[in-house]
């Protein structure tokens, strides 16, 4: 059973991501922390908090953290998630409200009562996580693992250059890209090969309120469904690769965060030849797609009959 604390900003992928983790049995969410992102914190916390309910996630603690970047003003991506955030999936409003406290004391706390337990994987930007690194180094050392979805060697979406959650926070991604750990890096790279296309679609759609109330609105408010394309569901690689990371092929480089640049902040250039320094990440460079979404919709599946 691997203990897993998820820091987020949902965001349509990162509820896809969140009920895959719900759904799987060999994974048990510690806790989820919130950071503004995609929406504002107080919506990417509600989002959190009614997903905690809708997914039958039990007591996990939900707590929210940092709105915006640490230097920056803000970005969103509310053009693509809408403006709840969820595009066009609406769930019940959430019963409970937020646990007390602030994520980064969360996310520090949790991690030094079990050194070498809990993964830490991060789908939003990354304010939290270099705020608790600057509160306790430590953390880099106490995580068992450290999974994002973010940046990309190959391309951006926010711009031609640069990945939404590096965008967001470039002085932040690249704190945490120094921490001393290796960071598992998720990108655009291989998250836009995990497509939503209709033959998914059709095997999510039996999967009863799941499916009607959250997969299906979600996916489709992201992105026009075809049988060959459709929208990515990046975050939920993050989840995947803490499940099976044989369903990446990964690579390691050192990636540099570029903070200076006019048009590039937050870029990941990353340099597989390992030039000036030993390697600070494990870079995604494919995904197995058809058994990724075998591990998904066999998550969900389980979700849906619980
Ligand atoms: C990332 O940006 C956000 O919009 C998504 O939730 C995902 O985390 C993809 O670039
Ligand atoms: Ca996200």
């Amino acid at each position: 059973m691997t203990k897993l604390l998820i820091d987020c900003d949902p965001g349509i992928d990162d509820a896809l991501a969140l009920a895959l983790a719900g759904g799987s049995p060999s994974l048990e969410i510690v806790g989820i922390t919130t950071v503004g992102g995609n929406v504002d914190l107080a919506r990417t916390t509600r989002n959190a908090l009614a997903l905690r309910e809708f997914l039958r996630l039990g007591d996990v603690p939900v707590v929210p953290g940092s709105a915006g970047a640490l230097l920056r003003h803000t970005v969103r991506a509310a053009h693509v998630h809408g403006s709840t955030g969820l595009g066009d999936a609406v769930l019940p409003p959430p019963a409970r409200i937020a646990d007390a406290g602030h994520a980064v004391d969360f996310i520090v706390d949790t991690l030094r009562a079990a050194p070498g337990e809990v993964t830490l994987a991060a789908t939003g930007p990354l304010t939290n996580i270099a705020l608790a690194l600057r509160r306790e180094p430590r953390v880099a050392e106490w995580a068992r693992d450290f999974v994002i979805m973010g940046g990309s060697y190959t391309r951006g979406n926010h711009n031609p250059a640069v990945e939404f959650n590096m965008a967001a926070d470039p002085e932040a991604a690249s704190i945490v890209f120094d921490a001393g750990w290796t960071v598992k890096m998720l990108g655009l790279d291989v998250t836009l090969t995990a497509l939503v296309t209709r033959g998914v679609l059709d095997r999510m759609r039996p999967l009863g309120r799941l499916a009607a109330d959250l997969l299906v609105p979600a996916a489709t408010s992201y992105g026009v469904v075809t049988a060959e394309g459709g929208p990515a569901i990046h975050d939920a690689c993050a989840v995947a690769y803490v499940l099976d990371p044989s369903l990446f092929t990964c690579l390691p480089a050192v990636v540099h965060v570029e903070t200076a640049g006019r048009y590039t902040s937050g870029m990941t250039v990353t340099d597989f030849a390992l030039r000036d320094r030993p390697a600070n990440a494990l870079v995604a460079t494919s995904l197995e797609v058809d058994r990724f979404w075998d591990v998904v919709l066999e998550a969900y599946g389980r979700l849906a009959s619980r």
